[in-house]
């Protein structure tokens, strides 16, 4: 997410963009904006890059995302997921920063998605309960805030280090692999692009306050695997059915999310795309590599 922001606001009439990330800057394009290492459980380090640039607002994508590792090495997940961001509220109480912070529909339990922003999260996980913890560290910070919750996000990569739903399915395909698919687990896929679309929204617009933000459509892991296959004209046999309980992950994961998205339609322009149409876009990028 952090690179297609960058690809959304480099380059911005009347923005000053300074795009952080741990250690060198993989971004493959790296004009119209500034790069500066930053690890964000450094409380020190975001002092010292606030205090440089002083920015009017803050977008926050890092995040330690994997659910199992999360669960596992639970010390790692609450640095990255909870003390960063008091670290990072902290500095935005102190000089007056609007902050946007990613989250997601984990901190739901999944029995009764699509859900809308007042719905009562519950989350299984270590993962959703550090994500949650970490929407009441910016809500309790007295700031301007805007929290972002998001489901299963797809799209190119420029590093190509991180996979998602679409690029998983179509390499293993095309390397003829065998991939377990979850039957039983519903989400909405949101485009990379039009979630970073809607967090430039929601610093141009100072918004605040929860927002949905997601794909439209509510499909199993299992649609968008065999979807991803039909689009890329990709042998479907090798996709095998698997159920959540055979899969034994060590995270408990939400059966049914999705969201209810009028709110980001309404108060951040939020106009996704269709998972067919976002497949065509991925497709494109792909291409132009
Ligand atoms: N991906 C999804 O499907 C999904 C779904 C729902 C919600 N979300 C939320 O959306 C946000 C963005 O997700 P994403 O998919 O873009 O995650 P991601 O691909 O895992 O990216 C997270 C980034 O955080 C960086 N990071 C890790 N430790 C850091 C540190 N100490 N200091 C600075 N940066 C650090 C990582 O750098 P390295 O590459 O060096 O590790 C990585 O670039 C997260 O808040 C996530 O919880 C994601």
């Amino acid at each position: 997410m952090g690179q297609k922001i960058i690809y959304a606001l480099r380059n911005k009439p009347g923005v000053k963009l300074i795009a952080t990330s741990k250690g060198v800057n993989r971004t493959s394009v790296k004009e119209g904006y500034i790069y500066e290492p930053l690890d964000i459980t450094d409380e020190k380090a975001i002092e010292f890059v606030i205090n440089k640039y002083n920015p009017s607002s803050i977008i926050n994508t890092a995040a330690m995302t994997n659910v199992d590792a999360c669960e596992t090495d639970k010390d790692n997940c609450r640095r990255m997921n909870i003390d960063s961001v008091r670290f990072m509220t902290t500095q935005c109480k102190l000089n007056n920063i609007h902050f946007v912070h990613l989250s997601t529909d984990f901190v739901f339990d999944g029995t009764a998605g699509p859900y809308q922003e007042e719905d009562l999260p519950n989350p299984l996980s270590y993962y959703a309960w550090s994500k949650l913890e970490s929407e009441k560290i910016a809500e309790q910070a007295g700031i301007e805030y805007a929290i972002l919750r998001t489901i299963i996000i797809y799209g190119v990569v420029d590093d190509g280090q991180r996979s998602n739903v679409v690029l998983w399915t179509k390499n293993s395909l095309e390397q003829k692999k065998n991939i377990n698919v979850i039957t039983d687990q519903f989400r909405s896929p949101t485009l990379a692009e039009d979630l970073a679309d809607a967090c430039v929204n929601a610093v141009l617009k100072r918004a605040k306050g929860i927002y949905h933000v997601s794909g439209k459509e509510q499909i199993s892991i299992m649609e968008a695997a065999q979807t991803t296959a039909d689009f890329f004209g990709l042998d479907k046999s090798y996709i095998k059915p698997v159920t959540t309980a055979e899969l034994k992950q060590p995270a408990l994961r939400p059966l049914v999310t999705g969201f209810i998205i009028d709110k980001a339609i309404r108060d951040l322009d939020y106009h996704p795309h269709t998972f067919l149409e976002g497949l065509a876009i991925v497709k494109k990028q792909l291409h132009n590599k």
